[in-house]
């Protein structure tokens, strides 16, 4: 049995991510301090004796203190196993610089370095497909290896989150390199989930939106913007790959998307029609500087490594969403 100590549990990928490692009968030690979730998330997860589970802030030293002792506590003589998944994620938050580079960069800093003390076996750190920023795709897709053109404070403090989690891939290659901990960093696309606590992302938006009107209001950059979308099934299922393919934890980083790609136009006809919604209004009122056209990653390099590939396709995943909202 190993032990798994997982941050921003509540959150999209940690929920699942904890489901399932409980289910193939690990501990888990789960924190979120709430800040884009809910209790509800885990609320099936709680009886569970295998599960422990804190509102903790990954900022606040005493919380982090506690989470340590507990640790050394419930070490098995399985493998200890930290998931980095705490991060202030949500689009508007991408402006908020300070509390960004705290969150994402100082607690996963301080967090990487709590497991390397406790003598973890593995480190996942929650990276993001942002850092291509301008770059976002090509044909067959961007590449780790690619060298990214960043838009800066210059073009829109937008960068902040990525320039950030940028930075934590150096944290993880170094830790990696100088042997002290297994691990690598993964660079999610676009995840969504059916239970998020606020609609923000894309498709949760557009079917809470066509819930309350029929009318969908998207930014000017929807005209021409096109994407894949991640279910959180998918993005913890790449995790778990991950942490499964030793030879792969070589502190490097691995894109994890789906090639589904499409307009984000069509995706509201797509949400709209499934939602038995007949030529849904499409609105347009404001402009997010930097966003890219299209992102599109090549996923070669962890199907490879790992056998990983996306299970649930888009329409599944709409159809997961609409399911849980009881459309
Ligand atoms: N959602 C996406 O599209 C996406 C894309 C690329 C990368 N990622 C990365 O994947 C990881 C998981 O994201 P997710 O999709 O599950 O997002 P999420 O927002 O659903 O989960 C993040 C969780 O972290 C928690 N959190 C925030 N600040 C915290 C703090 N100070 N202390 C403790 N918990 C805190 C939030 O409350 C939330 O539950 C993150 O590192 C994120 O940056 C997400």
């Amino acid at each position: 049995m190993d032990l798994y100590v997982i941050s921003g549990a509540a959150g999209m990928t940690g929920n699942e991510l904890s489901r399932k490692l409980l289910a193939s009968g690990n501990l888990v030690i789960g924190f979120d301090n709430f800040f884009a979730s809910s209790v509800s998330t885990i609320e099936d997860l709680l009886d569970s004796e295998r599960f422990f589970f804190h509102e903790y802030d990954i900022n606040k030293k005493e919380d982090m203190r506690c989470l340590e002792q507990e640790v050394l506590q419930r070490k098995t003589g399985g493998r200890l196993i930290y998931v980095n998944c705490a991060a202030v994620v949500h689009t508007e938050h991408f402006y908020h610089v300070s509390r960004t580079f705290e969150t994402n960069v100082l607690g996963m800093k301080s967090f990487l370095d709590q497991a390397v003390s406790l003598q973890a076996d593995i480190f996942i750190n929650c990276s993001t497909s942002e850092v291509y920023s301008m770059n976002s795709w090509k044909e067959q897709g961007v590449r780790e290896s690619d060298y990214i053109t960043l838009a800066h404070a210059e073009h829109s403090q937008r960068t902040s989150y990525a320039a950030g989690k940028l930075l934590t891939e150096f944290f993880m290659k170094d830790a990696v390199a100088e042997k002290r901990i297994k691990g690598c960093s993964v660079r999610f696309a676009n995840v969504y989930s059916k239970n998020e606590l606020y609609p923000k992302h894309i498709i949760p938006y557009i079917l809470n939106q066509l819930k309350e009107g029929g009318s969908v209001q998207l930014l000017e950059n929807s005209r021409v913007n096109r994407r894949t979308f991640l279910h959180n099934e998918d993005s913890c299922q790449a995790v778990l790959a991950l942490i499964q393919s030793e030879d792969a934890l070589d502190g490097s980083v691995y894109n994890v998307a789906t090639n589904e790609e499409i307009s984000i136009i069509s995706l509201v006809k797509l949400c709209a029609k499934m939602a038995g919604i007949e030529n849904p209004e499409i609105t347009f009122s404001g402009y997010r500087e930097s966003d890219p056209e299209r992102r599109i990653l090549n996923t070669d390099k962890i199907r490879e490594r790992t056998g990983w590939k996306p299970a649930v396709s888009l329409e599944q995943g709409i159809r997961m969403c609409l399911e849980e909202m009881k459309f």
